[in-house]
């Protein structure tokens, strides 16, 4: 406490206290890590002199351990609220200088004020964690603020968007927290989360395994898909962070933010009308393709290091938010998997909570066969997939570019399950299965007998791919609505996001859906 008697001094004095956090040597070491303070953190992530802190002279009440000499102002964590580029957020940042940013009750109870205030006022909450985990000396006071924060996690979930980004330490069971919240941001070489760390690991099985390896923000990005972006550093982070905000709205309430449409281009872009390879076989980029058709420069990709073989993120079409989700033919031939089914489906119900328009593009061959999916279970995980898209109320539209096969056919998003505009390119293949595999099953008998087996095959293939290898069959039926040049296409979707733009849908009233976890 300051010694003077003048109360606007002294509370300047007190502030200043509470603004150094752990003092200037953990703030030294804290640098040295190349990591930024919870406040720095906070200047680069809102809009400039727009925080509000609320909470600066809490202090805990805990008296064990000695803690009763060292009761810090703000208790390791800095709240508030503030706006990017004018639109108000709710956040929370941890400061590693005050205890490791540990969580004991007082600072369990500032992230449970701000967490209320964001629900009952309809506003997005950043999580910045930088955390030793539960503070060991408040003991099970600090796993009940746990549990408080984790609860409400689950409540706001589909009511306000929730990003959360590890920029230090998040071990033990601090890790659900943001694993509950929507966007899991990491910084590389500074951030990690694991439910156990290296040396219990070691212990328990044996494996020698670096905090890095074992949950580093490369090893959550491209393994485990724990995390959805990989930034370089802390302002890399926090500026990405800031960037997401322009696609999604305040609530579930609100529709997503419009920005600027470009300027209409006279000439559609032919060269979509021939990046899909004549040859069925060959890969081709659908990032390309999604570039292409989208506002420039304004395709945000999430999870882009995990499953490749499918590619999701937010993008403009016209200056209004959509969710992509697309079929990447150059990764494993753009199948359908355990890992692109929970990536596509997790990412279609955050689009679906918050008003997201879905735009998929398909090429899609089917489902990876082999015991390794089945045994852990593609049938459940791609029933995800379904789920989602079927249970989406938003407007959803689908480009098939070239293959639509068997189930992966109805998933993707097709007329039967809500799809409310379906296009087909002309080169598209829409059947049960592939020519090969087709003949090889319906003409078996004949394949036997003939005395040219292979020219015979060839032959029946020709046939089948005539027959159900195009798009005309599913446009007959109006299972695609139109088939288009590729160059159309971007018009097309304009054209249709606009007339969506005021679809309802009700889906019938229950409590939840039980989708296949
Ligand atoms: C209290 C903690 C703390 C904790 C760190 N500190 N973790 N204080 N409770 N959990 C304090 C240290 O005492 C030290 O205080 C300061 O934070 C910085 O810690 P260092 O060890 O000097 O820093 P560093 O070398 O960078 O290592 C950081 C660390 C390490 C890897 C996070 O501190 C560590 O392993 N901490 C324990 C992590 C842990 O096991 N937590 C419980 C996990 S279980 P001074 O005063 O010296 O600055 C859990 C359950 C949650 O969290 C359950 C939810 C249901």
């Amino acid at each position: 406490m300051s010694d003077t008697h003048d109360p606007l001094t002294a509370l300047e004095a007190l502030r200043e206290e509470a603004r150094l956090g752990g003092g200037q040597q953990r703030i030294d070491r804290q640098h040295e890590k190349d990591k930024l303070t919870a406040r720095e953190r906070l200047d680069i992530l809102l809009d400039d002199d727009s925080f509000e802190e609320i909470g600066m002279f809490v202090r805990h009440q805990a008296t064990d351990f000695g803690l009763d000499e060292r009761r810090p102002y703000g208790d390791g964590v800095v709240t508030g609220y503030g706006t990017i580029d004018g639109r108000l957020v709710y956040v929370f940042s941890q400061d590693f200088t005050v205890f490791g940013g540990s969580l004991g009750q007082a600072h369990a109870e500032k992230i449970v004020k701000i967490m209320e205030l964001a629900m009952e006022n309809g506003a997005p909450l950043i999580g910045l964690n930088d955390s030793g985990g539960a503070r060991i000396q408040e003991g099970v006071v600090s796993l009940g603020g746990y549990a408080d924060i984790f609860h409400l996690n689950t409540m706001a979930s589909g009511v306000i968007p929730q990003i959360s980004a590890v920029m230090g330490p998040c071990a033990g069971g601090a890790v659900y927290s943001p694993a509950i919240t929507d966007f899991v941001y990491m910084v590389q070489g500074s951030s990690y989360m694991f439910v156990t760390g290296p040396h219990v690991v070691k212990t328990v099985t044996q494996e020698e395994v670096t905090s890095e390896d074992l949950g580093g923000a490369l090893t959550h990005a491209s393994k485990s898909g724990v995390s959805h972006v990989t930034a370089q550093n802390d302002v890399d982070c926090l500026l990405r962070i800031r960037e997401l905000l322009q696609y999604i709205p305040q609530n579930c309430e609100d529709p997503p933010p419009r920005v600027a449409a470009p300027d209409a281009d006279p000439d559609p872009d032919d060269t979509l009308n021939t990046i899909v390879p004549e040859n069925p076989n060959k890969p081709y980029d659908m990032r390309e393709v999604v570039n292409r058709v989208v506002d420039p420069d304004s395709f945000y990709e999430i999870h882009a290091d995990y499953a490749a073989n499918i590619l999701v993120g937010f993008a403009h079409i016209g200056g209004r938010s959509v969710g992509i989700v697309a079929n990447q033919p150059a990764v494993l031939a753009g199948v359908l998997d355990i890992d692109s089914s929970l990536k596509g489906a997790r990412f279609v119900r955050f689009c679906d909570a918050f008003n997201i328009p879905l735009v998929v593009f398909e090429d899609v061959p089917g489902f990876l066969p082999g015991t390794e999916q089945e045994w852990r279970g593609i049938i459940k995980h791609g029933a995800k997939l379904l789920y989602a898209f079927a249970e989406a109320t938003v407007p959803k539209m689908t480009v098939i570019t070239r293959k639509a096969y068997g189930g992966a056919y109805d998933v993707m998003n097709s007329k039967h399950i809500g799809g409310d505009l379906n296009f087909a390119w002309p080169m598209a293949e829409i059947a049960v299965m592939g020519p090969k595999g087709a003949v090889e099953i319906i003409y078996r008998k004949q394949l036997a007998e003939a005395d040219d087996p292979e020219a015979k095959k060839d032959e029946f293939i020709d046939y089948y791919r005539e027959k159900f290898a195009n798009p005309y069959i599913a446009a007959e039926r109006g299972y695609v609505d139109d088939v288009i040049a590729p160059e159309q296409t971007r018009e097309k979707l304009i054209r249709g996001l606009e007339m969506l733009k005021n679809k309802v849908v009700n889906n019938p009233r229950k409590k939840h859906g039980n989708i296949p976890l």
